[in-house]
């Protein structure tokens, strides 16, 4: 129970391919750990149906689990700055998409209006990196997200190297671990992952 009674905001960007993984670890942070979760959908995760599953069953399945009703516009995400609504912001799964936006200062949906919001009170936001161009096109927003005040890394590495050797991801069982050691002011060690350790 490291996060009792934490506020913890959850944001789910469109790497559709962790959505289930990450509802069995958000499960785990309100069972196990305390946590209060809110969850916040990016436009295309609120919207879109994928061969992962359709838009309205991740909704069903944060309700079942126990989540607060999901943040959704950019709107609804404003306040969360002012009304000082999280300790920690997580961003996971963090697409390649949601990465270079956060990385450029660009708030064009709810989730990025989230990050913007809960920055400004100089709280942590925690991002665990899910998108095959992690080490092309989006190697440098990386790097300048790794070297930003109040940024924590879920360890992350390759996780197929022989087939996608840009293709970067974040082990989503070290999001309550590095989520501690945010709220501390610590970035969680080692940050960088031994492939074939996260290879799904
Ligand atoms: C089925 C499917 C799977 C996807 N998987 C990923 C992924 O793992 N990582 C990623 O960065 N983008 C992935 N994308 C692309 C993003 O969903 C797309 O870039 C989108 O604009 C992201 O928007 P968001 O960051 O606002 O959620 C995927 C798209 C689809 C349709």
């Amino acid at each position: 129970m490291r996060l009792f009674g934490k506020n913890i905001g959850i944001a789910m960007t469109g790497s559709f391919c962790t959505l289930a993984e990450m509802i069995c670890e958000i499960e785990i942070l309100i069972k196990e750990e305390g946590a209060v979760i809110t969850p916040i959908l990016s436009e295309m995760v609120d919207e879109t149906d994928t061969r992962f599953g359709r838009a309205v069953g991740w909704k069903d399945e944060l309700e079942r689990i126990g989540c607060k009703p999901p943040i959704l516009t950019i709107p609804q995400a404003e306040p969360i700055g002012p009304r000082g609504m999280f300790d920690v912001l997580v961003i996971a799964p963090c697409s390649g998409n949601t990465l270079a936006k956060l990385a450029n200062g660009i708030t064009d949906g709810s989730v990025l209006m989230a990050a913007k919001s809960h920055l400004r009170n100089q709280r942590p936001v925690v991002l665990s990196v899910s998108t095959n161009d992690g080490l092309g096109f989006n190697a440098k927003n990386l790097g300048i997200l790794l070297n930003s005040k109040n940024i924590y890394m879920v360890p992350f590495g390759q996780d197929n190297p022989k087939e996608k050797a840009n293709s970067l991801r974040s082990d989503v069982s070290k999001i309550a671990e590095t989520v501690v050691e945010a709220m501390f002011g610590r970035q969680i060690q080692p940050v960088l992952l031994q492939y074939p350790s996260i290879m799904i």
